[in-house]
């Protein structure tokens, strides 16, 4: 039907996806054998049987143990390769990618070994596909503070290529606040901000991101629809919501209401992208989840449109691109 064609053929931006859950088991069986390290699962069955979650603490246990299998330079070229391959292919034009760096370099992976393999593949990419890509570095809020400040100060040679930092991991019980001076001092390095909060988290934690982290986007931010003071502010703003309908549905965030939930929030007039978070765990790339969205909430092609729109109005860098390799 016309909306499924739009939704294939339009050129669109994706806000909201980690590098690190873009890593198909196949990939993640071959990783492991070739660096010597023992797979997470005994299969790609295995591994596709095991991505039942019922929480979000549940998946990125999963999450986690899957990325132990990323190691040289390599295979986050790879990695990061597949996924924009995969994304030209459904018309992605332009991506902001998150990555992990804390993971990594607990894992024992140095900083220019994977920002090396990204940025490389970054620059192909764009070279072969005609897709324009930054990174967003995400710190984690499970992880002490002090490997944020190391991480921070190893990204400062990679700042033409990493647009952003981000906040993610565990949401429960680790308020925004506590990275406030951090999120300052990349502010001060030029850096955009985002955050991973409402996922789980409550309407507190989207207003601390907001008024103590000095947020542009807020990634998830779909619990704002418990708090009618927080949708009016959203709104009047204008500040981005990347939403990851199909994490929802697979993180069980609403239980049985997602669909009424994320209807209530498309239809709320708030500046609304559409993304994939982690697609190879959840089985869905950008396209299904706007598939999947459409349906679930009723959307029509002039609908549809305006939040493709929105992913470029949303995004913090656009085309003109810097293309220095290191
Ligand atoms: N890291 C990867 N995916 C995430 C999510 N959905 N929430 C928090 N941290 C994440
Ligand atoms: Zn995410």
């Amino acid at each position: 039907n016309s909306l499924r064609r739009f939704i294939r053929w339009a050129p669109k931006a994706e806000l909201h996806v980690h590098v690190e859950g873009t890593l198909e088991p196949e990939m993640m069986m071959r990783f492991a054998e070739r660096n010597g390290i023992p797979p997470p699962y005994p299969s790609v069955q295995a591994a596709r049987a095991a991505y039942n979650f019922t929480d979000l603490e549940h998946f990125l246990q999963i999450f986690y143990a899957g990325c132990a299998v990323l190691r040289t330079r390599d295979d986050f070229y790879e990695l990061a390769m597949a996924y924009f391959r995969r994304a030209a292919t459904s018309r992605v034009i332009h991506a902001e990618v998150s990555f992990d760096p804390q993971t990594h370099l607990s894992n024992g992976v140095e900083f220019d070994t994977f920002m090396g393999g990204l940025v490389d593949a970054a620059m192909d990419a764009e070279e072969q596909w005609a897709i324009t890509v930054s990174y967003i570095m995400c710190f984690r809020r499970d992880m002490p503070l002090e490997s944020a400040e190391v991480a921070l100060r190893l990204a400062l040679p990679w700042r033409h290529r990493i647009v952003a930092v981000g906040l993610d991991s565990s949401e429960l019980r680790r308020p925004p606040r506590d990275f406030a001076s951090l999120f300052d001092r990349a502010a001060a390095l030029g850096f955009k901000r985002t955050a991973h909060v409402g996922e789980e988290g409550s309407p507190e934690y989207i207003w601390q991101a907001l008024q103590l982290l000095h947020v542009d986007r807020l990634d998830h931010g779909t619990h704002c629809l418990d708090d009618p003071r927080l949708m009016a502010a959203l709104n009047a703003s204008r500040v981005p919501l990347t939403i990851c309908p199909i994490s929802d549905l697979q993180l069980k965030v609403y239980d049985g209401q997602l669909q009424e939930r994320l209807g209530q929030l498309i239809h709320s007039g708030l500046m609304v992208t559409v993304n994939s978070d982690a697609a190879a765990y959840f089985g869905s790339y950008l396209a299904g989840n706007y598939e999947w969205l459409s349906t679930a909430v009723g959307l029509d092609v002039r609908q549809a449109a305006r939040l493709v729109a929105n992913g470029f109005q949303a995004a913090f860098s656009l085309p003109e691109g810097q293309r220095r390799r290191m």
